[in-house]
């Protein structure tokens, strides 16, 4: 049996390694960098049938990250308030359908993370460039809280805001790479978490901007 040298170089420095966060919640760190590529490609061809748009939340604020769906169901925002939609407000046209290796990574890595059989409905994408931020919330509009919620992070680095079981609280501050996932879920499921404004940079996949995935058991 022969050791190359890309196993050398993997057990020298492993892709991937699970970070507990607290009890429900962990970090996969790396766990999507292979796939990195193919998911932001992915992405851009979602973005050409569903394109990414500043939603306005029930008070009137236009979001800065700009937001998009695919699965059977979208989380979207306007003056009536949070929901999730079959079909696209803004096309009329259902919602493109989840890439199976999406729904894929989304189960391995909840599986990962210790939350078996996961089957996401919903995933939502945020595009985020420099300057933009996501104020601390709850992800609470989902039927079924016994799911977790899967978020995958690409392209510029990002400080995540976590762990805070009031809006008041002070949240851990985690700094989030390309490929890293963070799962949460169980006694985490209703916590606050959210982006800090995102530093300005450059990054090879992406350009100016990072784009997360949040993948949820919606209806
Ligand atoms: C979210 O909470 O919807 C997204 C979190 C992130 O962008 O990391
Ligand atoms: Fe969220």
């Amino acid at each position: 049996m022969s050791f190359g040298l890309g196993d050398l170089l993997s057990c020298l420095e492993p892709a991937q390694a699970i970070e507990p966060i607290a009890a429900g919640a962990v970090l996969l760190r790396g766990f999507a960098r292979e796939r990195a590529r193919c998911l932001v490609a992915a992405i851009d061809e979602i973005a050409r049938s569903a394109p990414f748009r500043n939603m306005v939340t029930p008070g009137g604020f236009r979001m800065s990250v700009a937001m998009t769906n695919c699965g059977r169901a979208g989380w979207v925002t306007d003056r009536t308030g949070y929901r999730y939609e079959p079909a696209d407000p803004m096309t009329g046209r259902p919602w493109p359908p989840m890439p199976r290796p999406f729904r894929r990574l989304a189960l391995e890595a909840a599986a990962a993370a210790g939350y078996t059989g996961f089957g996401p409905d919903a995933c939502l994408m945020n595009l985020y460039e420099p300057g933009t931020r996501l104020s601390l919330h709850r992800d609470e509009n989902e039927r079924d809280l016994t799911a977790p919620i899967v978020s995958v992070s690409l392209g510029l680095p990002a400080v995540f805001l976590f762990g805070s079981h009031n809006r008041g609280g002070r949240p851990r501050r985690i700094g989030l790479e390309s490929g890293d996932v963070v799962v949460w879920g169980g006694p985490l499921r209703l916590v606050y978490h959210g982006v800090a404004p995102l530093a300005e940079g450059e990054h090879p996949l992406t350009g100016r901007r990072r784009i997360n995935l949040t993948f949820r058991k919606a209806l």
